[in-house]
């Protein structure tokens, strides 16, 4: 009797030792699996990064937060940097917003973006006062250079100039070029690389996959380089659809781009899956579509978006990064304008009080089908 209680023991010892043999390299793959993140899976590729906000600089967001540390290894300001809040008076500069910004980047080993030194948008209301040349690059050069100087060493790239172009490629009459005509562009870009000389600095816009814009970035970018200023990237805001642009327009500007000498970033990417007024132009930001505010045709996902179209937004990311990865040795960043769904600037504009998902967390900050699309993508080549 004891003899067979022994084999039985010594059976079950060893099918007990297999089953849990079995189990280690499942366990180990699922820990390692647990540890994929953005910047990751894209560490030898671009800098992967998002668009912060208040909740995330004052440390309120806290989920938002772990988000950002697990998932991204740069960040950009959605708003503090912008003119109306650093330099609110002609002889007030406010840094603190910004100066929490740049340490939550800085004390974690990110890549940080400055944005945005000169836009013609969320300007503070006396530069608009502002009508004489002189007094123009004199405001302008104080400007950037207290700026640039108060973050030099912390910043690692400008966004010096936003949104200088119109869609046709001819230069925007903002107020800079009424008053300084476009020598204001070459001003800018000298003085950001004065005043700190090892920055990145950055044409950033929008649309710029259209080829009539394509050719007024490269005209543009040409222009400064013929004068001496120091350009290194053309940012590429990248506020697409499910419906466009296409995948070939974009890759021709990023060719186009890139044979400029410049690298190629996408600053500001998100992918909206509603419908947009037929009139809409871009992403500039003083549209607004009132008349279209409750009408459900314009918001049809209030609660969630359907799986089947969460599968269009993850195939839709997955064609953009598949074109990023094609042309990584020309792209060094890669930003979402936002961590997660409940925060993209999609849901008031243009048309206010919708419910938008165009990011790859939800607003429970929970990764979509789009993210698994684009981290299992590397895997899948
Ligand atoms: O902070 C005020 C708040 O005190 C006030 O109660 C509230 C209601 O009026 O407004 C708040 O300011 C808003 C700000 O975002 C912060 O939320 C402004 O009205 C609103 O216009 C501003 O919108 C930002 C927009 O730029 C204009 O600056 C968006 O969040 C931001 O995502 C968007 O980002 C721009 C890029 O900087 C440049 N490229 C285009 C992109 C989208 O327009």
């Amino acid at each position: 009797m004891q003899k067979k209680s022994l084999e039985l023991f010594s059976l079950l010892f060893l099918s007990f030792l297999f089953i849990n043999c079995q189990d280690q390299p499942e366990k180990k793959q699922e820990n390692k699996k647990e540890k994929v993140s953005l910047q990751m899976v894209f560490k030898d590729d671009f800098y992967i990064g998002a668009a912060v906000n208040d909740g995330h600089i004052d440390g309120t967001d806290t989920l938002g937060i772990k988000l950002l540390k697990e998932q991204f290894n740069t960040i950009t300001p959605e708003n503090v940097m912008k003119w109306m809040y650093i330099h609110p008076q002609r002889d007030t500069f406010y840094f603190d917003t910004a100066d929490k910004y740049v340490a939550l980047g800085n004390d974690n080993n990110m890549h940080v973006v400055g944005h945005a030194l000169v836009w013609h948008s969320q300007l503070a209301e006396w530069m608009n006062q502002v009508k004489d040349s002189t007094e123009m690059a004199t405001i302008l050069k104080e400007h950037i250079s207290t700026i640039v100087k108060q973050y030099k060493g912390k910043i690692d790239t400008w966004d010096v100039v936003n949104e200088a172009l119109n869609e046709d490629g001819t230069l925007r009459e903002s107020n800079f070029y009424n008053v300084m005509g476009d020598s204001y562009l070459e001003l800018a870009f000298k003085e950001a690389a004065k005043a700190d000389p090892d920055a990145q600095l950055v044409y950033n816009d929008y649309n710029l996959w259209k080829p009539e814009k394509r050719a007024g970035v490269v005209r543009l970018v040409k222009k400064l380089q013929e004068s001496g200023a120091k350009i290194d990237g053309v940012g590429m805001q990248a506020h697409w659809s499910l419906l466009g642009p296409s995948i070939e327009d974009i890759e021709n500007s990023i060719i186009a781009y890139s044979e400029l000498g410049v690298k190629v970033m996408f600053t500001e990417l998100d992918v909206t899956a509603l419908p947009n007024p037929w009139d809409l132009n871009g992403a500039a930001v003083e549209q607004s579509y009132e008349q279209y505010e409750g009408d459900p045709t314009m918001n049809p996902y209030p609660n969630g978006m359907p799986d089947s179209v969460q599968i269009k937004l993850a195939e839709r990311y997955e064609d953009i990064f598949k074109l990023f990865l094609k042309h990584k040795d020309k792209i060094s960043r890669v930003t979402f304008w936002g961590v997660q769904d409940g925060q993209s600037w999609l849901n008031s504009w243009p048309i206010n009080g919708r419910t938008n998902h165009p990011l790859l967390f939800d607003r429970q900050y929970l990764p979509k089908k789009a993210y698994q699309a684009v981290i299992d993508l590397k895997e899948k080549n």
